[in-house]
């Protein structure tokens, strides 16, 4: 695969996209010939050692005369290369939670694409360098705030994906993900009726709850426990489309609802517990896998390239008339998914693709825990609607989609 998107119009080279997230960010300028004109080390920095990529020692002394001769400063020498699209194809977008896993990703190729895009987070689940290779860029803004706050701003289409999305992160604050569910949408709903800006949410497959029909068609309203640890969340998510179509009957906004199947991929939080950082974390770090159930439940994993094209074709569709499944329908247990990385863990390290297991560590087992409430058991999408209205399926292999991701963990935690 060399190029990413569904059509000519809308694809990005996949080399581009993974030297944001593959390779380092930072590289050493020519200011270390201003290090080596600097005043002789002092014996103290003598661990300070030259380095030909990032280095933290420039947080270290505190005024210019104290840098050794060894530092290497660093900063960003240029931008990704973008399009240069006339100015009425480019539009403005705003991209809610864009600091965030998929929305990082859904910058990177909007940025790409040639577009203006200003991304609102509040970094709760978010990280602030998921996107600094574009910030300085003339068609790059992003600004810390909350979607539950008003906001007003000039814009042309409205990605709005800010909400904690692992199960860890939208737990942590149950009443603040239902006020970012339901204010928050309220809010950017209001602000694409004022702008007339086409509004785009990202819901979910959990408004399927424990789903009772397999797989599941967009016209199955669910089986959500209300009251439940993960009510705030699907519960949330449901006002939200809710919401959504409300503003678009009452209000003529344009709208479109995109459902969210388990997605994953580079820049997933190390930490947050969903399936797939997770197992390769455990597995990379020489750790136990572990699987909470007997390991029968599904999960359909679709890799994240994936699903942006899917947001960004159903975005610039012309169908509005109900939610749309974006999901992958390569379904497994969550054991086989498990053994599936532990076996390409093994794979990598032996091709000498990533690092050998960390000393005194054996390679990884799989062990069980007791099963958390409302689980789903079974997860899998019917993307016919997606195929026949946005012709949009999965291109990525879940085996392809995780040894990229695999690579990614494998030099983040060498780092
Ligand atoms: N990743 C998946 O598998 C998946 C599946 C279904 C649906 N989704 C949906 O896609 C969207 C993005 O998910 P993700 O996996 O990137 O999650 P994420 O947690 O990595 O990203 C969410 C982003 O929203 C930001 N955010 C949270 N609350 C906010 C608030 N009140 N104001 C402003 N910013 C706020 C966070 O800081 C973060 O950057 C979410 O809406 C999620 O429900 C994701």
């Amino acid at each position: 695969m060399t190029e990413v998107g569904n059509s000519r119009d809308d694809s990005v080279p996949l080399d581009l996209l993974q030297s944001l997230y593959l390779n380092p960010i930072l590289s050493p300028t020519s200011s270390s010939s201003f290090a080596r004109s600097a005043a002789p080390a002092p014996a103290s920095a003598s661990t300070h050692t030259r380095t030909d990529s990032v280095t933290t020692e420039c947080y270290g002394p505190s005024t210019v005369r104290d840098w050794p001769a060894a530092v290497a400063f660093t900063t960003r020498t240029t931008f990704p290369p973008v399009k240069k699209l006339a100015p009425q194809q480019r539009k403005r977008i705003l991209v809610t939670g864009g600091a965030g896993f998929v929305g990082s990703h859904l910058v990177d190729r909007l940025m790409f694409l040639g577009h203006d895009v200003v991304v609102l987070d509040s970094f709760f689940s978010g990280n602030k360098t998921t996107l600094s290779h574009w910030v300085g860029h003339p068609n790059f803004e992003l600004i810390r705030g909350d979607v539950v706050e008003p906001i007003l701003l000039e814009v042309d289409q409205i990605y709005h994906l800010a909400c904690p999305a692992s199960p860890k992160a939208y737990q942590r604050n149950a009443v603040k993900t239902l006020k970012t569910s339901f204010i928050g949408t309220q809010n950017m709903l209001g602000l694409a009726k004022r702008t007339k800006a086409r509004f785009l949410l990202s819901s979910t497959s959990e408004v399927y709850g424990s789903p009772t029909v397999h797989p599941q068609p967009e016209t199955y309203w669910g089986n959500v426990n209300p009251n439940g640890p993960r009510a705030c969340y699907d519960e949330g998510k449901r006002v939200a489309e809710a919401l959504t179509y409300g503003y678009a009957r009452q209000d003529g906004v344009d709208v479109r609802v995109a459902r969210i199947f388990n997605c994953f991929g580079p820049r997933m939080s190390a930490d947050d517990g969903r399936l797939v950082s997770n197992f390769v974390v455990a597995a990379l770090r020489g750790e136990p896998l572990q699987i909470y159930g007997d390991g029968s439940a599904t999960r359909s994993l679709m890799f994240v390239h994936d699903l942006v094209t899917g947001l960004i074709s159903l975005m610039d569709s012309s169908y509005a008339d109900t939610p749309v499944n974006i999901g992958s329908s390569d379904e497994g247990t969550v054991l086989s998914w498990a053994e599936a990385i532990l076996s390409l863990v093994r794979d990598l390290r032996a091709a000498g693709q990533i690092s050998p297991l960390p000393a005194g560590k054996r390679e990884s087992v799989i062990e069980f825990l007791p099963e958390v409430v409302d689980d789903p058991p079974r997860r899998r999408p019917d993307t016919t609607l997606a195929r026949e209205t946005i012709a949009w399926e999965p291109k990525w292999t879940v085996q392809a989609g995780l040894e990229e991701t695999i690579r990614y963990f494998a030099a983040l935690l060498a780092e």
